[in-house]
């Protein structure tokens, strides 16, 4: 059996009378790109941030590789080797692009000035960044950026990596790239975890998925059963964004 990278066990999340996230039980594997999906305000990024520990669960236990990790600070959490890209791009706008995945060495490894400039160079090479390294990330187009998020996080060393909705706003051709980028770093040892609307992309690279709703866990499956599962598709997907 695959070993589990990641476990939530019954975790919840309540804003107030809001249940965000409720009773969620997922397992991530080692080797993975998982998909984590659902409509709008289903929970994604909350069951993020709760494993990634931006909140504490108001119930319920994560465990990294059979750690208890529930209600470590977020830096314990990178410390540990989980790390993420966000939904909405945050680089350093008047850091070039090298600066900017250097922020990830430096913060994220406890790199060195050196250890993280070296580190930055040999991750811009890996994303395929297409740029010269000096220019200002004020300056860069949004396919630039993600790879600029992307190489920042991995300069954490992190072994666990969160995308959310890293396919927002790119081109068919650009999402081809991202696809590419993807299995690639999944290949160099690093398990992922996708937080995505796009079922292209879904279908595309993931090999396992859990489907959430309204909080609520609806199915974590192969992506060929979970595209069958009756509840899945009567209260989130609808057979046409399947085919
Ligand atoms: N800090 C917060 N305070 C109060 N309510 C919140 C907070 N964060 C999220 N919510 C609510 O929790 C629910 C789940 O939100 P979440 O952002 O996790 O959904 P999502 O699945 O990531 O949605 P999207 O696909 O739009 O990104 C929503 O109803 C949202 O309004
Ligand atoms: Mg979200």
């Amino acid at each position: 059996m695959a070993k589990q990278v990641l476990v939530t066990e019954s975790v919840s999340k309540h804003f107030g009378g809001l249940k965000a996230v409720n009773n969620v039980s997922i397992h991530v594997e080692d080797g993975d790109i998982f998909g984590l999906i659902g409509p709008n305000g289903a929970g994604k990024t909350t069951l993020q941030n709760v494993i990634a520990g931006t909140y504490a669960p108001t119930s319920g236990q994560v465990f990294y590789h059979g750690r208890n990790i529930t209600g470590l600070k977020a830096h314990q959490i990178c410390h540990a080797g989980i790390n993420r890209t966000y939904q909405i791009v945050r680089s350093f706008p008047r850091l070039s692009a090298l600066q900017n995945v250097m922020v990830g060495g430096i913060f994220g490894a406890r790199l060195t000035e050196a250890q993280a400039r070296a580190k930055a160079k040999e991750l811009l090479d890996f994303v395929e960044f297409p740029a010269d390294p000096a220019t200002l990330a004020m300056n860069l187009n949004t396919m630039q950026l993600k790879r600029i998020e992307m190489a920042k996080a991995l300069a954490s060393g992190c072994k666990l990596l969160f995308l959310d909705e890293v396919a927002a706003g790119l081109t068919p051709g650009e999402l081809m790239d991202i696809i590419v980028l993807i299995r690639r770093i999944r290949d160099s040892g690093i398990t992922i975890l996708i937080v995505e609307h796009l079922m292209k992309l879904i279908m595309e690279v993931c090999n396992r998925i859990a489907v959430l709703c309204f909080g609520e866990l609806l199915a974590m499956d192969v992506p060929s059963v979970v595209t069958k599962d009756e509840r899945v598709l009567k209260a989130y997907l609808g057979d046409s964004l399947l085919v």
